[in-house]
């Protein structure tokens, strides 16, 4: 797999919003980051860091106020700037505009100007991957949350983008939703080449990318190997963020000085170290 072509660079980027009183909020600030193809690249931050401004301007939704964004075969030097990118959003009700959830399912391939054919039965092969083949027929608001995010998720999903851009995607969803999204997600990641980023403001999610960022009041705040991520307490004051649960108890189980104390666990990993 090749891990070292740039599929998209953001170099100096920064947003803002306009407020009623004439000012700008910034959102983001002289933010620099690549993402490469084949990995998956996960951003954290607290609540208004700007992961969510950060995804629209991965997304193309969002053109930054400062700064450049180069795509796809364009950071070589060469070919055009197009990258298909799927983005998933934090409130994925707001970009539901089908009838009904087929439809919803078939929006981006139909965009795609697939013959129908092919659309229906790409449709009903997702439709069944994902447990909504019962649904098929009603309208997307009338999902639960779950099924909302899942539905988001596979109508992306099944244009198979080469980014993929996940903004906070299991926030809705109760357990069984996120093991459900979280197979879903590593089904895709065993293709080769395809590269996803995945913002949360949980510190544990850095575990599912190789690289972690950490964003805090729209820059970044550090980046490196997510095996590294320092899990210090003045560092994640700082930032915003929480010790996530499972280093909570491996500080307890294992206490200072001992440095796995102060460690990202997976659970299994934490249960064979017992
Ligand atoms: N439409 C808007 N108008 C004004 N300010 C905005 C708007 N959208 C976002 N902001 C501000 O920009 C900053 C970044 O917001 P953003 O939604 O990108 O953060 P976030 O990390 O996604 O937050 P959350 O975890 O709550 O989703 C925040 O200070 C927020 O208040
Ligand atoms: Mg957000």
């Amino acid at each position: 797999m090749t891990r070292d072509r740039g599929l998209i660079e953001l170099r100096d980027v920064s947003c803002s919003y306009p407020l009623l009183d004439g000012e700008r909020r910034t959102a983001l600030r002289e933010v620099s980051l690549e993402v490469r193809e084949g990995e998956v690249l996960v951003v954290l931050g607290a609540g208004g860091a700007g992961k969510t401004t950060l995804a629209c301007v991965l997304a193309g939704v969002t053109a930054p106020e400062a700064g450049t964004v180069r795509r796809g075969p364009a950071l070589s030097g060469q070919g055009d700037s197009s990258l298909p990118v799927g983005l998933v959003t934090q409130n994925p009700e707001d970009t539901f505009t089908s009838p009904v959830v087929r439809e919803e399912m078939g929006l981006i391939l139909q965009n795609l100007e697939w013959a129908d054919g092919e659309i229906d039965r790409a449709v009903d092969a997702m439709l069944a991957e994902v447990g909504l083949g019962g649904h098929a027929e009603v309208s997307p608001t009338l999902l639960s949350g779950g099924q909302k995010q899942i539905l988001a998720l596979a109508s992306t999903l099944i244009a198979d983008p080469a980014l993929l851009v996940l903004d906070e995607p299991l926030s809705l969803l109760d357990r069984r939703g996120r093991e459900e999204v979280s197979t879903l997600l590593s089904r895709r990641s065993e293709r080769a080449g395809r590269a996803e980023v995945y913002l949360s403001s949980e510190v544990g999610d850095a575990l599912r990318g190789d690289r972690t960022i950490v964003l805090a009041r729209g820059s970044v705040a550090w980046e490196g190997p997510s095996a590294e991520l320092p899990l210090s307490e003045d560092a994640l004051a700082e930032w915003g963020l929480l010790t996530p649960d499972l280093s909570l108890l491996a500080g307890l189980l294992f206490p200072p000085p001992a440095p796995e104390g102060r460690a990202l666990w997976r659970a299994d990993e934490l249960a064979r170290r017992l």
